[in-house]
């Protein structure tokens, strides 16, 4: 079963650690808002009570302490539950779902940090997610170190342990930008590449003219 979406929109934010995707979400569900969209914020893995439950298993703890390939069946997984339960009936009922991290996150960090094969990951995106797909990805790209350095300072300051990825070493999080990067190439018509190195406020209008751009919705500035 796939969606049923009248009209809403389906938006992804993607990217490394410390992008700030967290803040930019908020400030476009704050944009939309006032544009009188009906708006749902949503994260993976989480975002639904099943989805939940997974994602303590996998955000904390030894780095190791999952294969790769176990920890791809478990988002998927997760990521099932959060379509079924949030996403779909949201767009159903025509709101705008943004969502902190989707499939591009599994193909980066899984794919291109910890080798599992591309194939198997679109394999499983095919048979979980079938033909449904975000109407716009805004990949947030950041210096590695910067992001790192932002995501460490917010670990330590918010203490929720679910640092299991940030913890894994600068080789790991240079493949996964290069990641993010290539799967924006090969999907130019769904990806839009974000320069994180600005302030929230300017990062926030470069994605609000990305969404107006590329949805082809006529927003006022927020
Ligand atoms: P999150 O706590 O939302 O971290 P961030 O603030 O960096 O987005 O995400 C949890 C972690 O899960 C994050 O480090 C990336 C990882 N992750 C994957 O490895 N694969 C995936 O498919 C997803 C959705 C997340």
């Amino acid at each position: 079963m796939t969606a049923d979406r009248p009209s809403g929109k389906f938006i992804t934010f993607e990217g490394g650690e410390g992008t700030g995707k967290t803040t930019q979400i908020k400030l476009l569900a704050e944009g939309l808002r006032a544009q009188g969209h009906d708006v749902v914020t949503t994260r993976e893995p989480g975002g639904a009570p099943g989805a939940d439950s997974i994602r303590s298993l996998l955000v904390s703890g030894a780095t190791d302490k999952w294969d790769p390939l176990s920890e791809c069946l478990l988002l998927f997984a997760a990521r099932r539950e959060h379509l079924n339960k949030t996403i779909w009936p949201a767009l159903a009922q025509g709101a705008w779902v943004l969502c902190d991290r989707f499939s591009d996150s599994t193909m980066a960090y899984q794919g291109y940090g910890h080798d599992v094969p591309r194939p198997f990951i679109q394999g499983l995106y095919d048979m979980v997610v079938g033909d449904f797909a975000p109407d716009l990805t805004l990949i947030l790209d950041l210096d590695v170190k910067v992001g790192l350095d932002r995501a460490n300072t917010r670990n330590a300051e918010t203490a929720s342990g679910e640092d299991r990825f940030e913890r894994l070493d600068q080789a790991f999080h240079e493949r996964l930008r290069q990641g993010f990067l290539e799967i924006a190439q090969s999907a130019p018509e769904r990806c839009t590449i974000i320069d994180a190195d600005n302030t929230p406020d300017i990062v926030g209008a470069a994605i609000w003219m990305a969404v107006e751009k590329r949805l082809d919705t006529q927003m006022a500035s927020p």
